[in-house]
């Protein structure tokens, strides 16, 4: 069977990496490739013409993928958004695994208060599964969240609580050394965490740098990729996997 991921730019994605891998290991005759798309409104179209049975989507094409999938299931129809296309007896449908693969990320966790950092695509998907409060360096995008009723604040308006789980979901740090929020705002709500979470990979960002300096337990941006991934592959092959195995066979890869 074959599989793809489409986006625009997609060069950079991971996930043929990490799910050829995995395909490799379990002996399984599939393979999984890159589709750079430019035409987001072309992706079931293309979907069907590559004679795919599964794909992911990723930046710009998540809203596409809602829009024109033939079915939408699960968490995906509140979201808006797709990153997991299946075809199921002739039908392509869409299911969003970013929520419930960044809830699978933070299952260990014993907390109660979380703070998202960022309003963007990525907190959208989170926000929907974990009802944090959302802080963000400019107003615009948080309108989106305090039409949704969460508690949504600037860093001029920002309240500190004791938030125990701090989630960065900003591209700060991903191409320089910029932390999330100011330094000074950061300390004073580390100093009442346990826990911080990045979705930025592949370097260890600024915030998680600091985030350690105040002994908090970390996970980064790595975790997300692997169990979004590791839910669309249960999508894909139809059937529920073993996740700690599928976990130590993408980690294995992705870490090298
Ligand atoms: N690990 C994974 O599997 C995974 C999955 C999805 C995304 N990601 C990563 O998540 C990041 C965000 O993606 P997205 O699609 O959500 O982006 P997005 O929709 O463009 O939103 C970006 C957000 O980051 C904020 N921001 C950007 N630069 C900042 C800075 N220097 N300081 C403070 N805030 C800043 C923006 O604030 P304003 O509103 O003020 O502009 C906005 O809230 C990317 O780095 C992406 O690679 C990782």
């Amino acid at each position: 069977m074959i599989f793809t991921i489409f986006g625009n730019p997609v060069e950079h994605s991971k996930s043929p990496l990490m799910h050829n891998h995995f395909f490799k290991k379990k002996d399984l005759n599939h393979c999984y490739t890159r589709y750079l798309l430019e035409d987001g409104s072309q992706i079931i179209q293309k979907f069907k013409e590559l004679k795919l049975k599964g794909a992911n989507v990723t930046v710009p094409h998540k809203e596409w993928a809602y829009k024109k999938a033939d079915e939408v299931r699960g968490v995906a129809k509140e979201m808006g958004a797709v990153n997991t296309l299946v075809l199921e007896n002739g039908k392509v449908i869409g299911y969003n695994t970013d929520g419930p693969g960044f809830m699978e990320v933070i299952k260990a966790f014993d907390y109660k208060n979380p703070l998202i950092i960022g309003a963007g695509g990525t907190a959208r998907a989170i926000s929907f599964l974990l009802k944090a409060d959302i802080v963000n360096r400019s107003e615009k995008r948080l309108e989106f969240f305090k039409q949704r009723g969460f508690n949504t604040y600037t860093w001029d308006t920002f309240e500190f609580k004791n938030y125990d789980l701090i989630i960065n979901t900003t591209s700060a740090g991903l191409k320089d050394e910029n932390l999330p929020m100011p330094k000074k705002m950061l300390e004073k709500i580390f100093q009442n965490a346990k826990y911080a979470v990045d979705v930025v990979y592949g370097k260890k960002t600024p915030f998680l740098k600091l985030a350690e300096q105040y002994n908090l337990q970390t996970r980064d941006g790595l975790y997300l990729l692997v169990y979004q991934g590791i839910l669309a592959m249960e999508l894909f092959l139809g059937e529920n996997l073993d996740k700690k195995e599928v976990e130590q066979i993408y980690f294995e890869i992705l870490r090298n």
